[in-house]
């Protein structure tokens, strides 16, 4: 297919049959060419069990596909049908309070029940029987949003409490190794029987984060809930494949959703597809009412760099979004701005959620194209133009990005943060968000890696707060470093191995050496609320080829004894005044720079110009604040998507002239961005 796959959720079983035609037409003339269908759909698909009913999607897909649309078919297993549970009632999770979820919501399974898998192959396989050879479904999804259970993060019910016992029995091989590698002496909890070990249960202490239980035993946990819903996927997927060879197969994810190895999930895949959602109604995503480019665009990065090419948006925001109550609506040119940076950082297809908002049901608020009545308005108005516009960009939109910069997100770090937050002005993300923010404030792309994908091809690798780390991870960084590579390391690094349990060395544990430094001792710094630390503001002053900034922190102060590296910052306030806070060590042909501390966005920008001038990474075009410029090369020449998210209309100063894809317009060197617009520039020198 050459079309660019521009779509839109539909949910027939919401709306007549009579409706039908209206929409697909309605879909047709808005360059709609795809829809993802079904999902949710069980009880209708299967009234009872094993009696199926596909006559009334046979209908709604011939309609489509005599309007040109194809389809993505949605396995429904997010929303098991009444009779099932009434049946079953074994399928529905338990939460970390031990309290089983009720019926009434939807992702409401546990994935490791056999009862549920057992339910589970039977309406799949129906499905991929009935459409293998259908000729316009071409894609599937499987289930909805994985991880995301109704009753909380992970379930915790008798069938994963086993599942997790045999997997530890799996893992460690012997119970005195796994003694000895949780450290269970600690309060006598020295298992003699693999029973005996407990699923964490917010049985202790629920006010601590992780329920005070051990820590090892709680990262351990996380890792077999994530490979839980591998699993669960992976079973949907053997179905699929042996019955549909010839068709893609997706998941839906959810961007910097911390619950699930995204990586280990997306390998399996053809395709990452995933939901996004800028202006959320509550916090998710951004503040209410505000949205952040920022961190829109860092999870398009991380679901681009899964499998390292272009992904698709399954769910793209189509209106206000709510269940019991709204974010504010889209202005007018957002939802066209949302799909062009999503197309910019990598989204080769775009599906709006929902094509009509829904009169019924939990998200009747959660508004979708069309509004309730169904009448086409603004937004309908809006993504037309914009399908229009994404053809233009024809094969543009299929090929990927290159970034010489990644910032190493780990799902271990994120788990034993969840164990142990550390500090409550502490947060991974946040952390990792700064970095990121700094680096997209200069229009360089960025990739997002785990320590168990490929990183090395990068000139800069920036790790924040690598809080657990294999020494077989630290010995790859320091062959990296040596051969050329730019490491950014900061505190909380090394502190624990992967059983999650501090290392018997100075920190960053295994990276002593390489970064040069030892931490000697360290602080959390409180929110400014609770007063400056003793010793005075926190506040350091960092030196850049010769000239000296005055720099903020907060969130941590590591106290640094230097063995072998260069101070480029210097506590000035603190406990710690007078002693190193930032370093760097030339090793072999790269260098590694250690942050001992938390820097505000002045301090990270002077900091992430010096790392990038000293890896010799290709600057990005300088843009005023909120406008975003992404650089693409396709057919071996530069273009440049020009993005601005705020209310003023800005100028950019391109390297070339070019042609202005959306419009086909001849542009200058230099370029007016109106309020809430973008630009595509095709980089033409002669123009
Ligand atoms: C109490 C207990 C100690 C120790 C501290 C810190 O004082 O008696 O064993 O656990 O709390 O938690
Ligand atoms: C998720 C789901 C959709 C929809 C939206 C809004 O992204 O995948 O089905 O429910 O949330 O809640």
């Amino acid at each position: 297919m050459t079309d660019v796959i521009f779509g839109v959720d539909y949910y027939p079983e919401h709306w007549s049959p009579e409706r039908w035609p209206i929409d697909a037409r309605l879909m047709q003339q808005a360059g709609i060419n795809t829809v993802r269908l079904a999902e949710f759909a069980w009880s209708r698909l299967e009234p009872r069990e094993g009696t199926f009913d596909f006559s009334w999607l046979d209908e709604a897909i011939e309609i489509f596909m005599a309007h040109g649309i194809r389809i993505v078919l949605g396995t429904p297993t997010a929303a098991p049908p009444a009779w099932l549970i009434q049946a079953h009632p074994e399928i529905l999770p338990v939460n970390e309070a031990g309290q089983r979820a009720g019926f009434g919501m939807r992702r409401h399974y546990c994935p490791t029940q056999p009862t549920f898998h057992a339910a589970t192959q039977r309406i799949v396989e129906a499905m991929a029987e009935h459409y293998h050879q259908h000729p316009a479904v071409f894609a599937w999804q499987i289930d909805n949003e994985l991880g995301n259970i109704s009753n909380g993060n992970r379930c915790h019910c008798p069938s994963c409490h086993a599942a997790f016992q045999q997997w530890l029995q799996r893992r460690y091989g012997s119970l005195t190794r796994l003694n000895q590698d949780w450290g269970t002496v600690f309060w006598s909890q020295e298992y003699t029987a693999w029973e005996q070990i407990p699923i964490p249960l917010q049985n202790v202490r629920s006010w601590v984060p992780g329920s005070a239980h051990n820590p090892s035993l709680y990262l351990d946990f996380a890792r077999f809930t994530s490979e839980s819903w591998e699993r669960y996927q992976h079973f949907q997927m053997q179905i699929l494949r042996a019955h549909c060879p010839q068709h893609l197969i997706t998941h839906n994810l959810m961007g910097l959703f911390p619950y699930v190895d995204y990586v280990a999930l997306a390998e399996e895949l053809d395709v990452v597809s995933w939901d996004n959602y800028p202006r959320m109604p509550t916090s998710r995503n951004a503040s209410q009412g505000n949205w952040s480019p920022s961190r829109v665009a860092m999870a398009h990065d991380l679901m681009r760099s899964l499998k390292g090419r272009t992904f698709w948006v399954m769910e793209q925001q189509g209106g206000p979004s709510g269940w019991g109550s709204l974010s504010p609506t889209p202005l007018p040119g957002e939802l066209r701005l949302w799909t062009l940076q999503a197309i910019a950082h990598g989204a080769e297809a775009i599906v709006y959620f929902r094509w009509r908002t829904s009169r019924m049901g939990t998200e009747q608020y959660w508004h979708g194209i069309l509004p309730h009545d169904g009448t086409p308005r603004r937004r309908y108005a809006e993504i037309r133009q914009t399908g229009e516009e994404l053809q233009r960009l024809g094969a543009l939109v299929t090929t990927s990005l290159s970034a010489e910069v990644a910032i190493l997100r780990s799902y271990d770090v994120l788990w034993a943060f969840e164990a142990q937050p550390t500090s409550e002005s502490l947060s991974y993300d946040d952390q990792i968000g700064r970095y990121y923010r700094a680096l997209w404030r200069r229009n360089v792309t960025v990739d997002l890696v785990t320590e168990k994908r490929p990183w090395t091809s990068y000139k800069v690798l920036v790790a924040p707060c690598l809080f657990v780390l294999s020494d077989e991870v630290a010995a790859q960084l320091r062959s990296w470093v040596e051969a050329g590579g730019t490491l950014v390391l900061t505190f909380r690094s090394g502190v624990k191995n992967e059983q999650n349990v501090v290392v018997d060395l100075p920190l960053p544990g295994a990276l002593c050496e390489l970064a040069g430094v030892h931490v000697t001792d360290y602080t959390v710094l409180l929110s400014p609320e609770a007063g400056p630390p003793s010793g005075g503001p926190a506040s350091l002053e960092l030196s850049i080829d010769g000239t000296s900034h005055l720099l903020s922190t907060d969130v941590w102060m590591d106290e640094l004894e230097v063995s072998d590296a260069e101070v480029l910052g210097r506590y000035c306030g603190g406990p710690f005044a007078g002693t190193p806070a930032i370093t760097m060590k030339r090793v072999g042909a790269g260098r590694v720079i250690y942050v001992g501390t938390s820097l505000d966005d002045a301090g990270q920008d002077l900091l992430i110009g010096k790392v990038l001038s000293e890896a010799g990474v290709t600057p990005g075009i300088p843009s005023p604040d909120n406008v975003e410029i992404v650089h693409r090369v396709y057919e071996n020449v530069d273009h440049w998507f020009i993005l601005n998210y705020g209310t003023q209309s800005q100028e950019v100063r391109l390297p070339t002239g070019g042609i202005e894809l959306l419009t086909g317009k001849v542009t200058s060197e230099t370029v007016t961005v109106n309020a809430l617009d973008a630009l595509v520039v095709r980089s033409q020198p002669d123009a």
